[in-house]
Formats: structure tokens, C-alpha cells, sequence
């Protein structure tokens, strides 16, 4: 059979009729119309191919052991962050991007520990549970924290000025599934734009940045992992997240508190901000 536009798609999924993995033959029969359905809309250009083909090949030169650029790219398509929905949990705290900086193992601390190593400008307190749908809570439950410092940079993005392991910590929940450390507040900071990926945000005019927010998995044996974020209300870009990862229920008051005895409860010097979470595991 010819070749034709018209034709093009039914021959390629036909091509795979014989896969024998049949999720891998639904996942590629499903692809090629939706692939070939963008080309024909758009009249593509053989010169836009070429370009497509180079940007899609800087990419992938832009993937080594410590940075992920198709992962970036997949980001800042909202792909990562639909896939992340769609398999969410249905009744739990909802789930959002791992994000590129969960590279190193965060170091085991215990409940009230800083894992703010630099002591930075304003302590913050972060204090949750991790229960089960019921509202039962969860011992033995481990919560791995990391975020950025007040200037916006994990430990690895500078390791000339940061201890590694700083704005990390690995706790376990105590006999009430609760957890308590202390840090500072994160600030909104940009994604790598030193690649491909930067430059198509460049080349589109959109900005780089992410709200303000700590990184959280919690897990507990028989339950779903949870890999989730808290933002910190009333930061800038929570309404624009370059990565789509901002869901309304995982935005967190961190409320400043004043009082002397209140900082002292938590070993901290006041003024002091203060962040609540609950953290609700799914069975498995
Ligand atoms: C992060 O939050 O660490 C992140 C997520 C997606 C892309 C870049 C950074
Ligand atoms: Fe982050």
C-alpha cells in the first residue's frame, strides 16, 4: 500500500500488531496516531523536523548521572505532573513531583533535629502526622525531607558553600505518627536553565521559577508511598509554577509567632515561623 498522509498512521500501528508485550502494543498503537495527527495539523516543515530532532538531541546530551534533562523537559510539558495526577492516591494527601534534587540520601536525624546546618536568618518549625484515610496514625513511619535555603539552593547545587546533607533529614514518626524537625523557609527558586530546556522557556518567554515549598516522602509498610510537596502560602509563582506541581490542598500557612515561651517549647528564638502538616497514607 502507498505511503499516503491519509495512510500513514493505520501502516505504522499496523507495524506493531505482533508485539507480543500488550501494554507495550497499546502504548505504541496509541502514540503513533496522536504523533502523526500533530505533524499532519501543523504541515510540519522538513526544516522544523531537523530543528526538532536537534532540540530533542541536545536533550539528551544534557543527561548524565547528576542532571536529567528529558525529565526537565517532561516538567515543563506538564507531563510529569499529569502522570503524577492520574496515578495519585483517591483519598490521601495528594501527590506531586520528586523533582530533580532528591539525588543523595538524606542523612537520619531525630524528631526536633535541625536540618538547617548553616543557621540561617528565620528558624522555622515543620510539625505532622502521618495517619492512615481512618485518621490513624502511623509509627514507625519514615518522612524523607529536603528543600532548598533561604537564598533558593539545594546542598548539591553548592557544594563549595553548603555541608551536604544541608536541608535534609530522614525522621521517623513517633508512637502518635508524629514528626517534628526544624529548618528555615525555603524561597521560590529557578529550574536549570543553562540547557536546552532553558532556552525553549527563553525562546516562549516563560519564566523559570517555582514557588516556595519542601519536598516530602513519606512511607509506611502496607501503605502507598507518598512523594509530595508543602508550599508556603502567599509566595510568588504559586499561580505559575514553571513545573505545573502546585496543588491548592498542599499550600501551607508557615504563620510567624512571636512569643518567647512558644520558641522556647521548640528550641528555636522567636520571631519564628511555624508549618502544620498531615501527611495521609492510602493502603496498599
Ligand atoms: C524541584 O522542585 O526540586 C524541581 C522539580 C522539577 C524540576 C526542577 C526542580
Ligand atoms: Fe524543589
Amino acid at each position: 500500500m502507498d505511503f499516503t498522509d491519509e495512510t500513514a498512521a493505520a501502516a505504522v500501528v499496523d507495524s506493531f500488531a505482533d508485539t507480543p508485550d500488550p501494554r507495550l502494543r497499546e502504548l505504541l498503537q496509541k502514540l503513533v496516531p496522536h504523533l502523526h495527527a500533530f505533524v499532519r495539523e501543523t504541515r510540519l516543515t522538513v526544516e522544523e523536523w531537523e530543528k526538532a530532532i536537534a532540540f530533542l538531541t541536545a536533550v539528551g546530551q544534557n543527561c548524565d548521572d547528576t542532571r536529567q534533562e528529558f525529565v526537565l523537559l517532561s516538567d515543563v510539558l506538564g507531563i510529569s505532573m499529569l502522570t503524577e495526577t492520574i496515578n495519585g492516591q483517591q483519598e490521601g494527601t495528594e501527590s506531586t513531583v520528586l523533582g530533580p534534587f532528591h539525588m543523595t540520601e538524606s542523612p537520619r536525624r531525630a524528631n526536633g533535629d535541625s536540618i538547617d546546618l548553616l543557621g540561617g536568618k528565620t528558624p522555622c518549625v515543620v510539625t505532622g502526622r502521618v495517619t492512615d484515610a481512618a485518621g490513624t496514625p502511623l509509627p514507625g513511619a519514615t518522612v524523607d525531607v529536603w528543600q532548598c535555603t533561604e537564598e533558593g539552593f539545594y546542598d548539591v547545587q553548592q557544594p563549595e558553600v553548603q555541608p551536604p546533607g544541608n536541608g535534609r533529614g530522614f525522621f521517623t514518626t513517633d508512637a502518635d505518627g508524629a514528626f517534628r524537625f526544624r529548618t528555615v523557609v525555603p524561597s521560590h527558586y529557578p529550574i536549570p536553565t543553562d540547557g536546552p530546556v532553558g532556552r525553549m522557556l527563553l525562546a516562549t518567554k516563560r519564566h523559570p521559577y517555582r514557588p516556595a515549598h519542601i519536598h516530602l516522602i513519606a512511607e509506611a509498610p502496607g501503605h502507598r508511598t507518598l512523594t509530595t510537596h508543602i508550599f508556603v502560602a502567599g509566595g510568588p509563582y504559586l499561580d505559575s509554577d514553571a513545573v505545573f506541581a502546585v496543588k491548592r490542598s498542599l499550600v501551607v500557612d508557615f504563620a510567624e509567632i512571636t512569643e518567647p515561651e512558644r520558641a522556647a517549647e521548640h528550641g528555636v528564638t522567636a520571631p519564628f515561623r511555624m508549618a502544620e502538616i498531615d501527611l495521609v497514607l492510602e493502603r496498599e
